[in-house]
Parts: structure tokens; C-alpha cells; sequence
């Protein structure tokens, strides 16, 4: 973040610690509960969000080299992403163009092809299928046009961006997409770090119920009473839209050092955790020294279920990401297990609406963005 946003972001943090309030929004708004359990909603959200808007599939540094790839198996469509020989990235549907069996999974190193697990037909690692054991069998077909189906594919700070409809030939521009908030993301130099662990939660409650928890700070001093509330300044956040992106800034009490030091001297990271989605489902939290990144998706197509990858990316390889990673789990687990709970109370059918206050808006900004973007407004 630029030195001079830090700053004026600093004086508005002390202006609200001084004052006793966050910065709110003119009035407390509400939401319907069918956001949460309407399967007509979770269909036109999996179409319109996790098939044809560009989503973060992975981290550069996970495939570093020619001959590198990653599968993601979250997406509606499964994905492979492959460096090629080149070193230029490659998205491809992961289905065998025979008979359809998963042509990689995990991710790994391929010398120079992806060979079917089923029947070995290969393929390179621009997509082309270049061979078929006993191709008699196979006379007249027409090997050109039976390569893997490609992905809208791109990368840039350190992420990588698919988009998961085959057929789709739009190029994926990041920038616009982010709003201004890449300036942001690149300076925090998440390019040059590298990938410690990835983990899986998968959770009975709808996906927006998973990414709801970190869009406001007025619970941590309740549900998370017993371990992260006491580093925090009570219900200060600090939040501004890029798009229908969101940052935001939980603010720790450690922030109080700086009224100490010239303004040419301060740095928010270390007295912060900034929080960003890259909308729709792509969570970006940078804290002062690593980054970890939520990655949240419909499971399957049961509008109360989700799954999450969470991922932890650091400059230097080290036990204590583990640890780290142990510890947020503990955290986010008492999020995801009282969200549990809210899914149940909304399916239900016993309460309609809920309440945002006015500290709450960044939840607001975040629904309004996906009714806009599914054309419900
Ligand atoms: S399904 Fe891949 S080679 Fe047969
Ligand atoms: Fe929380």
C-alpha cells in the first residue's frame, strides 16, 4: 500500500480510537435469508460466479517451471494449469478427450507430457494430443481438434486466474478486474513468496456464510473472546470498496506505538491484518509477515454446503507455518462452526431477513456486489 494511503488510513484509525466509534455507514441494512438457501440463487451464483468470472486457481509460485502443474477440483469444471516448455501458463479442462477420466491430479512436475492414467493418450503441455497407443483403433480422427479444451487463463501478483468455461476466448484482465486494489496486493510482494501448505474445510453452510465472518469485526470480541480479541482494538475495522472488491482492516492495539514515531515512519502491516476479497470467493489476508488465502466455493450443487482451500504463502520455508496454519484454523473454526449453526436456523424458513449494522457495511457492499453481478438488483 502507498506510503501516503497508510498515513491518511492511520490518522482516520486514531481519529476512530480517539472519537470511540468505527467509521459507519449512514444506516443499518438488511438482507434476505434466501441468499442462504434459495437453490434457484446458489445455481445463477455457480453460473455466473464460479463458471464465468475469473477466479483464483493458484499461486505462481506452486508451478515455478516449464513442465510444472496444478489441478483445482473446486471449480464447477476441473481445471489443470500447466507451465509449458516455454514457461507461459496453460489452463486446460482436466478431462482425458477419449473417454473423460482426470488426465492429472495434485500437482507435480511432467517432463514434457500428460499422459491419461486410463489408456495413455498424451498430451503435451500446450494441450495438443500427440499420442495414442494402438491408434488403428482410432482411424480418421481428426487429432488436431482433439487436444484439451482450453481456459481463459492469466497471472499476475503472484496469483493465477481461470476462467472455468470452456469455449470462452475473452483474455482475463486482472487489473480491471481488481479496481485498483493490484497496487495494493503488488505491494505486498505475495509474487516472491512461496507456497508453505494448502488445507481443506469443507462445512454444511453456504458459501457466502463462510466469507460473511471476515467482512465485519464486531464479533471478535465475542466469538473469538478466548484467543485473537485481545491483540485487536475493540470493533475497529476500516474498510473501502475497489469494485465490487473489498479491503479491509482490522486494526490491532499495537497501532498506539506509532502515535510515538513521525509520520515518515509509520507502517500499517505490522499493526494490522488487511483483509481483501478478490471478488467473488478469493480471500487475501496479509498479515505482517505472510499471507494466507482463502479460496471458497460451492460444494457440489447443495446451496447449504461449501468447502475451502486455505493456504499459507511466506518468504521462507519453516515449521512454524504449521503451527501458524493450526492456529488460524482454531480461529476460523469457531466461525465456520457457529456459521453451521446459522445455516441450519435460516433453512428453517423461521426468520426471513438479517440485520447489518452500520459498522457491518462491508457486508453489505459485499451481497449488494454479488446481486449486481447476478443481475438481481
Ligand atoms: S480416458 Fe484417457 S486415455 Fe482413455
Ligand atoms: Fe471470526
Amino acid at each position: 500500500m502507498k506510503h501516503s494511503t497508510q498515513v491518511n488510513l492511520i490518522h482516520q484509525i486514531f481519529d476512530a480510537i480517539d472519537r470511540g466509534t468505527p467509521p459507519m455507514a449512514e444506516r443499518f441494512t438488511r438482507n434476505d435469508t434466501s441468499a442462504y438457501t434459495s437453490s434457484e440463487r446458489a445455481a445463477r451464483e455457480r453460473d455466473v460466479l464460479f463458471r464465468h468470472h475469473p477466479i483464483v486457481a493458484g499461486f505462481s509460485s506452486q508451478i515455478p517451471n516449464p513442465g510444472d502443474y496444478l489441478t483445482e477440483d473446486l471449480a464447477p469444471v476441473p481445471i489443470l494449469i500447466a507451465r509449458n516448455t516455454a514457461g507461459e501458463l496453460r489452463a486446460f479442462v482436466n478431462i482425458c478427450r477419449h473417454r473423460g477420466a482426470k488426465l492429472a491430479s495434485g500437482c507435480g512436475h511432467t517432463a514434457k507430457l500428460f499422459s491419461c492414467p486410463y489408456h495413455a493418450w498424451s498430451y503435451d503441455t500446450d494441450g495438443r494430443l500427440v499420442a495414442i497407443p494402438d491408434d488403428y483403433g482410432f482411424e480418421g480422427l481428426d487429432r488436431a481438434a482433439s487436444g484439451l479444451v482450453a481456459l481463459p487463463v492469466s497471472e499476475k501478483y503472484g496469483l493465477i486466474f481461470v476462467t472455468p468455461t470452456p469455449g470462452d476466448n475473452n483474455a482475463i484482465d486482472i487489473d480491471a478486474m481488481l479496481a485498483g486494489l493490484g497496487e495494493d496486493i503488488d505491494s505486498y510482494g505475495i509474487a516472491s513468496m512461496a507456497h508453505q501448505e494448502t488445507r481443506v474445510v469443507r462445512r454444511r453452510m453456504n458459501w457466502k456464510l463462510m466469507s460473511d465472518t471476515f467482512w465485519e469485526a464486531y464479533h471478535i470480541k465475542v466469538l473469538h473472546a478466548q484467543n485473537v480479541a485481545p491483540l485487536f482494538v475493540k470493533n475497529l475495522a476500516m474498510f473501502d470498496a475497489f469494485g465490487r472488491n473489498t479491503r479491509y482492516i482490522g486494526v490491532r492495539k499495537s497501532i498506539e506505538k506509532l502515535r510515538d514515531l513521525p509520520q515518515e515512519k509509520w507502517d500499517l502491516v505490522p499493526h494490522t491484518t488487511i483483509l481483501m476479497n478478490l471478488f467473488p470467493n478469493t480471500i487475501l489476508v496479509m498479515q505482517s509477515d505472510h499471507a494466507e488465502i482463502y479460496r471458497i466455493f460451492p460444494a457440489g450443487t447443495h446451496v447449504g454446503e461449501s468447502v475451502a482451500t486455505i493456504s499459507i504463502l511466506a518468504p521462507e520455508p519453516s515449521p512454524k507455518w504449521s503451527r501458524t496454519m493450526d492456529l488460524l484454523l482454531g480461529v476460523v473454526d469457531q466461525d465456520f462452526t457457529l456459521g453451521e449453526g446459522i445455516q441450519h436456523n435460516f433453512e428453517s424458513g423461521a426468520q426471513r431477513k438479517v440485520i447489518y449494522g452500520r459498522y457491518e457495511n462491508a457486508l453489505e457492499h459485499f451481497h449488494r456486489s454479488i446481486r449486481e453481478a447476478i443481475g438481481e438488483v
